[in-house]
């Protein structure tokens, strides 16, 4: 394994709440690589959430942020580069919520102010992350941030909820704010679409146990653990891919690309 990937970088990580969390592995792996960062999540996730405990093992600060907040982030991105002592390299967006599939509304059925805030809390966010960032010039160039997604932004899994239209609308802004960013500043912006993976967020999701064996079963390599994506988002921040931007990345054993596999047809 290559050690130092991210020796000398600066980041910030969105959405550690638990030690389930994608973020929460990622921090740890970034760490490990040799990078320094500040942990963030919204104000009430503090009091749930053991996110003390990672910054410990991490020798992280943490600054609240609630990521729909434009004030909020703009202390977060002043705060982050006074703590790591100059401007951010690399961002993690690891945020979802949908008040609608917490309240169990149907899709068709939607309530529209809370469809509001998934769109917002899931999606527009990291376009205000992106904003504020260039506003204050907080990136360094060849600067690298990666959002997680799910491939429900491409395909119906009906559970998923108001969650797809927010995961198409964190795409597009990922390539949009990519291609502005990759001009002015040779930032990379990408999306790094997971399994189906056990957490709290993706607990929410209806059928969720015989949904993650379903994705199993479709997917030659099986589905992708949260310590793999991890591995790839330090692979994504670091040098060794410079010249990947604007894209939606499947980090999914094959799913994607699988139509049935023999143990799917086997049941039928
Ligand atoms: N778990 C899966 O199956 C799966 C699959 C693909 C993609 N993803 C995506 O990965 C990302 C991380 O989710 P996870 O599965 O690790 O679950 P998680 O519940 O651990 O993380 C979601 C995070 O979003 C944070 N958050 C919610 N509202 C916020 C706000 N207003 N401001 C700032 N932070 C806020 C929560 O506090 C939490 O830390 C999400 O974007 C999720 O959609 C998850």
């Amino acid at each position: 394994m290559v050690q130092g990937l991210l020796k000398g970088k600066k980041g910030i990580i969105f959405g550690a709440l638990n030690e389930m969390s994608i973020a929460w592995k990622v921090a740890q792996e970034a760490h490990k690589q040799g990078a320094e960062f500040v942990l963030t999540n919204a104000p009430i996730a503090m009091r749930m959430g053991d996110i003390n405990k990672l910054a410990e093992e991490t020798g992280a600060q943490v600054i609240p942020a609630d990521a729909t907040k434009v004030e909020d982030l703009e202390n977060l991105i002043t705060q982050a580069q006074e703590i790591l002592g100059g401007k951010i390299d690399f961002i993690l967006h690891s945020i979802g919520m949908s008040p609608n599939v917490r309240k169990k509304k149907h899709y068709t059925d939607l309530n529209y102010e809370w469809y509001k805030t998934s769109l917002d809390v899931s999606a527009m966010s990291l376009h205000k992350t992106l904003s504020v960032c260039m506003k204050q010039d907080a990136l360094n160039e060849w600067g690298s941030v990666v959002a997680l997604t799910y491939i429900a932004a491409q395909r119906i899994f009906p559970d998923y909820n108001d969650m797809a239209d927010a995961k198409s609308l964190l795409e597009s802004i990922a390539r949009g704010f990519g291609y502005h960013y990759g001009m002015k500043k040779k930032v990379r912006v990408n999306t790094i679409s997971q399994s189906p993976t056990v957490t709290t967020a993706g607990s929410g999701v209806g059928g969720f146990d015989k949904f993650i064996s379903y994705s199993e079963a479709m997917s030659p390599l099986g589905n992708a653990k949260a310590e793999d994506c991890a591995n790839y988002c330090v692979a994504m921040f670091s040098d060794l891919t410079r010249y990947v931007t604007m894209q939606n990345l499947f980090h999914d054993g094959g799913f994607s690309a699988t139509g049935v596999t023999q143990e799917v047809m086997d049941k039928f």
